[in-house]
């Protein structure tokens, strides 16, 4: 979306100053509640108690303050800076100038500007300008990405992406258990030449990645999923558009060309479920993916404290409004709860079918019976998922159970696999293990909140060069190569000691 007015003469003032603009509004909706609350409960995500008062939390601020009165600039409303971001409420053109001293000053990373206009217009529009420069650490491996996303990102937005359900267990398991599996090298094999593509449901992939379906990435990135699709076509890999984008189908649809898979939540509206899959298979979407682990939302305590406000739906617009206030917590929560329909039941994968020519995938299935069961209703692949950890904790690792499902299911249909996908040795792990290929969640938001869609592109590609790495090193020049030998489990090793 264009930035205009007032944000625009200072867009074009900082790019004048040699800095870099990442222009548009960020799609941060307080629809549900008031914009004073929207503000309170974001200035209390990153430590503020008073919204009334203007607090001083560095001594960047006090300069900044003081310099205005200084120059006799007007100033009304309050600057809020907290180490290297500075939030700025209600302010005057001219204030924007005071702020860009200040970032050239101290190297500050990123300004959020709260856009008043907007925000009594009840849609408060978060925009960024981020400081060239400052930003150009030299990344070694896609984990490094998260650092860059918490410094850049408000702390409500981050934790809303880091965060894991109650103990977050699962969360951190997902990551932990590929870290105990081992890998069994072959040697003296020729791999002066590595292929990593691979097919899924007829489409070529040129390697075994798909960008993981993730709701509100216009909390990252200005640009949003359009950013995040522009990447994966440009790494040819498949992108799975969230049912909760900030962008809406046809705009990600008309942003490239590409293969894209649309992911479903049943809502208890099923005519607004059944629209949005319309809307996708005319928008020339190859897949739906339905995921079934949400009759309702894991309890995400992080969005509870910091009570998060639900990011639009841009996709629901003119079909659904809902009233979701939530009494304290998070908001995610109680919008969840009116939409969700949790007596979805497997006759219901019956009607996705009868609503859509397009083949079917199933996500989040932990066990081999609900395996067995997606094959027998007729799906065209299934995803082994917990939801990143999302939603019910002390669920097992998705990798850990990887194997019982691919054996239950026998080949009927591809097995993929998310959840903690953070090396191109984990990449290696899952396909060893029957995986036709895997997803990819928090690390995609993670680049895309630091760099846009070149953070994209990064993360993508490191994970690609690491991949093509390990089968070198492990004597698998294809993806065919690789077998359920090249891997040792915890289970594994515990066998060869009986
Ligand atoms: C911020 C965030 C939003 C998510 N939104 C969705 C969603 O809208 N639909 C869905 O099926 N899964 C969603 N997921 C789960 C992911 O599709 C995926 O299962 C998970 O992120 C994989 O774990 P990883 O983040 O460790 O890679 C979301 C995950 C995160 C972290």
């Amino acid at each position: 979306m264009p930035i205009s007015g007032a944000p625009l003469a200072v867009a074009v003032g900082f790019a004048i100053l040699g800095y870099e603009i990442e222009a548009g509004n960020g799609g941060f909706t307080g629809v549900d509640r008031g914009p004073a609350e929207v503000v309170k409960a974001h200035l209390r995500s990153i430590g503020v108690k008073s919204t009334v008062a203007v607090r001083f939390l560095s001594s960047i601020a006090v300069l900044l303050t003081a310099g205005m009165i200084r120059f006799k600039l007007p100033f009304s409303g309050y600057i809020l800076a907290s180490d290297d971001q500075f939030f700025l409420c209600s302010c005057s053109v001219r204030a924007y100038y005071a702020l860009d001293f200040c970032m050239y000053t101290f190297g500050a990373r990123r300004i959020l500007i709260y856009n008043t206009a907007n925000m009594y217009a009840h849609s408060l529009k978060l925009q960024s300008i981020v400081c060239a420069g400052n930003m150009e650490i030299s990344i070694t491996n896609v984990r490094e990405f998260e650092e860059l996303a918490r410094q850049a990102l408000p702390k409500m937005f981050y934790d809303y992406f880091r965060g894991g359900a109650e103990d977050e267990f699962t969360l951190r398991e997902n990551v932990e258990a590929f870290q105990r599996i081992r890998l069994n090298p072959r040697v003296l094999l020729d791999v002066s030449s590595i292929n990593m593509s691979t097919s899924l449901l007829g489409f070529k992939l040129s390697s075994p990645i798909l960008v993981a379906p993730t709701g509100g990435h216009k909390l990252a990135h200005p640009q949003g999923e359009v950013a995040t699709a522009r990447a994966a076509a440009a790494c040819n890999t498949i992108m799975v558009l969230s049912f909760s984008s900030n962008c809406t189908i046809e705009e990600v649809a008309s942003s490239c060309n590409a293969i894209r898979f649309f992911q479903l939540y049943v809502y208890k509206r099923r005519d607004v479920s059944a629209k949005l899959v319309q809307r996708a298979e005319s928008c020339g979407f190859k897949a739906i993916v339905v995921t079934v682990d949400t009759p309702r939302i894991g309890r995400r305590e992080a969005d509870i404290k910091n009570k998060m406000v639900a990011p639009k739906i841009s996709n629901l617009e003119g079909l659904l409004s809902v009233d979701a206030n939530a009494d304290g917590g998070s908001n995610l929560e109680a919008f969840a709860y009116e939409t969700l329909d949790p007596s979805l039941s497997w006759k219901d994968i019956g009607w996705v079918k009868s609503i859509t020519k397009l083949p079917i995938l199933i996500k989040g299935i932990l066990t081999a019976e609900d395996a067995r069961k997606a094959v027998e209703v007729g799906v065209s692949g299934i995803v082994v998922s917990n939801h990143g950890g999302r939603q019910l904790d002390y669920v097992p690792a998705s990798i850990s159970v990887l194997e019982e499902v691919v054996q239950a299911v026998s080949g009927a249909v591809p097995v993929l696999v998310d959840g903690g996908v953070r090396r191109g040795t984990d990449i290696f792990k899952a396909i060893a293990l029957g995986a036709r290929a895997v997803m990819v969640g928090r690390p995609i938001i993670y680049g895309l909140a630091a760099k846009g869609e070149l953070g994209v592109r990064n993360v993508i590609g490191i994970l690609k060069n690491e991949l093509e790495h390990t089968m070198a090193l492990a004597g698998c020049p294809s993806v065919e190569d690789i077998t359920r030998s090249h891997v040792q489990t915890p289970a594994d090793r515990l066998r060869s000691l009986i």
